[in-house]
């Protein structure tokens, strides 16, 4: 069923594993994933950015190819259509209104004080049609989409605001800047563990690990120890499916149907997905 996030990731908090949220870019992601989480019997969250939304043909489009999708395929995992970064209260009421179960506010570029009171707005609003929100402090460097922080700016959230947004908000999960990034890592990944540790104490609920791709596995399960029951992954699924696309069109350079290289690229992103699921841990738990 399509359901919001706050079940799946109280589960996943108190039983010790992470639910990962899935970008779709395409209708070939789309159905990889929704295979993926029906073959791992896993919980899942459909990412959609912004920009991937404006790409598919906008919110609606995307809640009515999920819907389909899933009767087609027979999913009876949890589901959860979730708007990833929206960007302004009106994005959030246009994709609630489209019938996402579960919307990001991304305030992290306001002072404290503004990103409370955006966060708050869209909370009172989505809780109203049992949708769930998640909230983001301290800026995630990287670039995904529209989204460009510079490395100066990426900093680690400050424990005691992240106390006083989730407390004033009351939001159901929440994603602090820890020294994640977006799209791939130059060097290894910094996270700040202890900041994390501290944060997973203040707040209590469910966190969220943007810039999945490219951490370490141990390093991934310490997120989980440390609170994390969400994890954010785009960029790997992009690649592998990229290389499949290079690799089929290398082998086979006549080939221009369509079916022929994203079919190998939809096999891929599924792989990459059903991958990440193991080592989130999230298999078997729908
Ligand atoms: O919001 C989406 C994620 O944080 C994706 O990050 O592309 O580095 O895997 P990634
Ligand atoms: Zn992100």
């Amino acid at each position: 069923p399509l359901v919001s996030m706050t079940d799946m990731l109280n589960k996943a908090k108190s039983e010790g594993y992470a639910v990962g949220q899935f970008n779709v870019n395409n209708l070939e992601f789309t159905q990889a994933i929704l295979q993926a989480a029906k073959e791992e019997n896993s919980p899942v969250i459909l990412g959609v950015s912004e920009g991937a939304a404006r790409y598919m043909g906008g919110f609606k489009t995307i809640v009515k190819l999920v819907e389909s999708l899933m009767e087609e395929y027979e999913v009876e995992v949890p589901v959860a259509i979730h708007l990833d970064h929206g960007s302004s209260l009106e994005s959030c009421a246009r994709a609630i209104r489209a019938g996402f179960t579960s919307v990001m506010i991304d305030g992290s570029h306001h002072p404290l004080e503004e990103n409370i009171e955006l966060t708050k707005r869209v909370v009172q609003m989505a809780h109203a049609v049992g949708v769930s929100v998640e909230a983001e402090l301290g800026r995630i460097g990287g670039q995904e989409d529209d989204l460009i922080v510079d490395d100066a700016e990426a900093a680690y959230a400050i424990p005691e605001e992240c106390k006083e947004l989730v407390e004033a908000t009351g939001v159901d999960c929440f994603a602090p800047a820890l020294g994640s990034v977006h799209g791939p890592y130059k060097g290894e990944p910094n996270l700040g563990f202890d900041h994390m540790k501290t944060i997973d104490g203040l707040v209590g609920i469910p966190l969220v690990l943007h810039g999945g791709t490219g951490i370490p596995t141990n390093d991934i399960k310490k997120a989980i120890e440390f609170g994390h029951a969400k994890i954010n992954v785009n960029t790997e699924s992009q690649i592998s499916s990229a290389k499949a696309v290079r690799e089929t069109l290398a082998a086979k350079p006549d080939e221009y149907d369509p079916r022929k290289y994203l079919g190998p690229a939809r096999d891929a992103i599924k792989a990459t997905v059903a991958g990440k699921m193991q080592e989130f841990g999230s298999s078997n738990k729908a």
